[in-house]
């Protein structure tokens, strides 16, 4: 079956090239950030962050230190502050992976509040062509809500941005679901 982040994956692949500049908004365990990591190649750069030490401990353990990426303890709706200034515009990809620690603490998790702040910092650096992903669990505790208020968020952008929202049709429970944002101009 095909799952909410393997479908981002798919539009990651197609839209980041080598030497690109991306964001991991959500590190957590880093399988996100590998993924990024070597669509950008050697030559381009990926910036990520968590709150928790024990993410950004276990993804910079899983990418040995690979030049490319440089990742801090923070939140990812103070991304305009820990950016690098020429990163604001050049963005090819932002990407949330919304909710708590896979095998973490399920007490830490995103926020409605600061993730429309981040996700609107996002958008704000892209490039003309970039994308920022969204994967959303409405079926967490507090994930129907801040589900919800990203589709809203996304709904009232205007015309430079295309906004995709793909859903399962058939699900029992509140399956994961992906929110796309192209900056078209
Ligand atoms: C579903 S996990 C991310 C999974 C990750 N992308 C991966 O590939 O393993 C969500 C992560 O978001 C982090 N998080 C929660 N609030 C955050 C915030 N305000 N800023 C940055 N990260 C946050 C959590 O600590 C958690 O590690």
């Amino acid at each position: 079956m095909l799952r909410a982040t393997d479908i981002a994956h798919a539009v990651l692949r197609q839209v980041i090239g080598l030497g690109d500049w991306v964001v991991d908004a959500t590190v957590g365990n880093g399988h996100d950030t590998a993924l990024l990591a070597a669509l950008v190649g050697p030559e381009g750069r990926v910036f990520g962050c968590d709150i928790q030490a024990v993410a950004v401990a276990a993804a910079s353990a899983r990418l040995r230190g690979l030049a490319q990426v440089e990742l801090v303890q923070a939140g990812h709706e103070l991304m305009a502050a820990w950016l690098p200034t020429e990163a604001c515009g050049r963005l090819a990809a932002v990407v949330f992976n919304l909710g708590y620690l896979p095998g973490g603490d399920k007490t830490v998790m995103t926020h409605t509040e600061t993730t429309l702040v981040a996700v609107r910092q996002a958008l704000d650096a892209l490039r003309v062509g970039g994308v920022v992903t969204v994967v959303l669990y409405p079926g967490h505790v507090g994930g129907e809500a801040e589900a919800e208020a990203v589709q809203a968020f996304a709904r009232a952008l205007p015309a430079t941005f295309a906004a995709t929202h793909m859903t399962r049709a058939n699900a029992v429970r509140p399956a994961p679901e992906l929110l796309m944002i192209e900056r078209r101009g």
